[in-house]
């Protein structure tokens, strides 16, 4: 017999590394009281060991070029549709000044997989930006190689975003032609090795994906010990292979970032772009099911809307006043500090001594 609901979630929360079958069983829950449950231990999982506080990441997506073809990503390199735009690094300069203005602690640069910013470049601009402010810098340029990364990192680079995508290698390969699953998770634990604070994460409801692998997503994320998930619904995109495939499913998004908490209690857990671009909550339910962070997309206007990784995305409302309002309104505080994964593994480490919990890692 299948476990119930309520049997898979109580072993989910002894802190150990959950079962697949069980993380499946709360995947396949849509009774609404159950649901509910599952988004409120989550959130409950949230606020003890990371605590109320909501941190904005501002987004600078400084290039839309990318050199790859993947099947679901309007950025692929076969969308002639798409008008291409590179941010010099004065221009990406003036960015970090107004966050830095602005108060955000963390900025991301964002770029597709774009081989015109040598290493060189982008190491003296870290290395000019973190003179001028006290941000932590993350990027997220995609696959590199190893003296890549490091001069990113000698320059100061403090995170690296790069998303696993999917944990099943034959839907990988199929989707993002020409790479593999294997080389990406190389990518990861060289970033880890390199002392970079690292965020992989995935997408739901690609075409051909299983709950299995959605399962699987959740456990490869807690045994590469990442530092951040990022979690988000697929969304079609025009001039793409995949532009008449269905979108992923809100709940099932939700259900997802709700047992990543549960899995990787430590994480910092962004309330994605993605999921406020298939609904107006969708950020709001995020951060009430588990997620703690939020990344305002503070491109310039008159770029932001060329970023097209899918459509939408450009005109979700991410003026700070709105989402601080949003998180007040939640009862939860926009954080003021850089909200390291660091200082979460702190707290979570003192607060499972607090509770006598005995397995962790
Ligand atoms: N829908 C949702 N997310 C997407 N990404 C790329 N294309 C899509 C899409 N169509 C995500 C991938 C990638 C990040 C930059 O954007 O997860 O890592
Ligand atoms: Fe390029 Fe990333 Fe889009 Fe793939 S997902 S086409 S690597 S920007």
């Amino acid at each position: 017999m299948r476990t119930s609901f309520k049997a898979a979630l109580e072993k989910t929360l002894e802190g150990i590394t959950p079962a697949r079958e069980d993380l499946v069983t709360l995947l396949e829950a849509t009774d609404p009281e159950e649901m509910n449950t599952l988004f409120s231990t989550a959130d409950a999982t949230r606020q003890r060991y990371v605590g109320n506080e909501v941190h904005f990441r501002g987004i600078i997506e400084f290039s839309n070029h990318c050199l790859q073809n993947c099947l679901y990503c309007g950025l692929r390199r076969d969308n002639k549709k798409l008008r291409r735009y590179r941010m010099t690094p004065e221009q990406i300069m003036k960015a970090c000044d107004q966050a830095a203005t602005a108060g955000f602690k963390t900025i991301v640069l964002q770029s597709g997989e774009d081989t015109n910013y040598s290493a060189d470049t982008l190491a003296d601009l870290i290395w000019r930006i973190k003179g001028k402010h006290d941000l932590a810098i993350t990027l997220s340029l995609g696959e590199k190689q190893v003296g890549f990364y490091q001069c990113l990192r000698e320059a100061g680079a403090d995170r690296y975003l790069i998303k696993h995508e999917t944990k099943d290698p034959e839907l990988f390969a199929r989707l993002r032609p020409g790479t593999s699953l294997e080389k990406r998770l190389d990518c990861i634990k060289e970033l880890k090795k390199q002392g970079f604070e690292v965020g992989s994460g995935n997408m739901v409801g690609l075409p051909g994906q299983s709950l299995d692998v959605l399962a699987q997503d959740i456990l490869l994320m807690r045994e590469l010990d990442i530092d951040m998930a990022g979690v988000g619904p697929f969304i079609p995109s025009e001039h793409t292979p995949l532009k008449n495939s269905s979108q992923g499913d809100l709940y099932l998004t939700l259900k997802a970032v709700a047992l990543t908490r549960l899995a990787l209690p430590w994480c910092n857990i962004p309330a994605t772009t993605a999921l406020g671009t298939i609904d107006n909550r969708g950020r709001a339910m995020a951060l009430g099911c588990g997620a703690n962070v939020i990344m305002p997309n503070i491109t310039p206007p008159e770029l932001r809307r060329h970023y097209q990784i899918y459509p939408g995305k450009e005109s979700l409302f991410d003026g700070q006043e709105n989402l601080s309002a949003l998180v007040q309104g939640m009862g939860r505080k926009v954080s003021s500090g850089k909200g390291s994964a660091l200082e979460n593994r702190l707290n979570y480490r003192t607060q499972i001594r607090k509770e006598g919990v005995s397995i962790v890692f």
